[in-house]
């Protein structure tokens, strides 16, 4: 099922497969026939759709989010990291199932990867409504690399994605939201709103596993997180931080701290 969302190009289509064997997965949690965690080959890089086109982070334009142009481009780029996401947490149930894990650890990515892909269509449907779609403009072609960087690495990938890049979305959707709201557009506002609640989940159930893989293995969870960070994650992390957010998600200062870059930083 996973594999099958990975080689699904298209967004729209990628999404809808991705929530059909995210309630099929339930359906069978909940009448007691769990299905079989198998063994599969994810491909090493998803399948996207022709566009958008993606280009080098330094090629694509700055964003001025004081005009409508560049909060569409806000929520252009808002909904390629979604699709990224609905792929980045199939891809964390296929690659690793060599590591024996609880049922519990594929529930969590199952419905991780259901709420992306209803944040992809959520923001498409802004996208639309604002007479422009994904795939309008350029995007990032650097999405996939924390994945590649991780592809060996089960600890590195849950430091990396879900506690370093998801939990950054729970640093700045705030802001986001603010702007959407001054200029009056309810529907994105809504559509924001409902990420920012979803996402907490996702960087708890990272931080979740990954005490529960340190555990495991007696490892200092601390300690462990910042060798993989910085073995992973190419530059510091961006304060300000959302201490409070961060700590409902199970990330405690210490954690993200001592990775600052204090170039930026407050
Ligand atoms: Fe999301
Ligand atoms: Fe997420």
């Amino acid at each position: 099922m996973a594999v099958e969302v990975l080689t699904t190009a298209d967004g729209r289509a990628k999404t809808a497969l991705s929530r059909r064997h995210a309630e099929t997965w339930f359906a069978a949690r909940a009448a007691g026939r769990d299905l079989p965690v198998g063994h599969a080959a994810p491909p090493p890089r998803p399948a996207r759709p022709d566009l958008p086109r993606l280009l080098d982070p330094r090629d694509v334009p700055r964003r001025r989010p004081g005009t409508a142009p560049g909060r569409l481009a806000i929520l252009h780029a808002v909904a390629h990291i979604e699709l990224n996401a609905v792929d980045l947490h199939w891809d964390i149930i296929a690659r690793f199932t060599d590591v024996k894990m609880p049922i519990g650890f594929y529930d969590d990515w199952v419905k991780s990867a259901d709420e992306e892909s209803k944040h992809f269509n959520l923001v498409c449907d802004c996208l639309e409504e604002k007479g422009s779609h994904y795939g309008a403009l350029d995007a990032h072609a650097g999405m996939w690399r924390a994945a590649e960087d991780t592809a060996e690495d089960f600890m590195g990938r849950l430091a990396v994605v879900p506690m370093v890049l998801e939990a950054r979305g729970l640093d700045v959707t705030p802001g986001m939201i603010d702007l959407f709201q001054n200029a009056g557009e309810d529907r994105t506002v809504d559509a924001l709103k409902v990420i920012y609640a979803e996402e907490v989940g996702h960087v708890a159930y990272g931080s979740k596993w990954f005490h529960f893989l340190c555990g495991r293995h007696e490892m200092d969870p601390k300690d462990a997180f910042h060798d993989l960070v910085r073995r992973y994650f190419h530059g510091g992390l961006k304060p300000p931080f959302n201490e409070e957010k961060r700590a409902e998600a199970g990330l405690p200062p210490d954690f993200y701290w001592p990775l600052a870059d204090r170039k930026t930083g407050s």
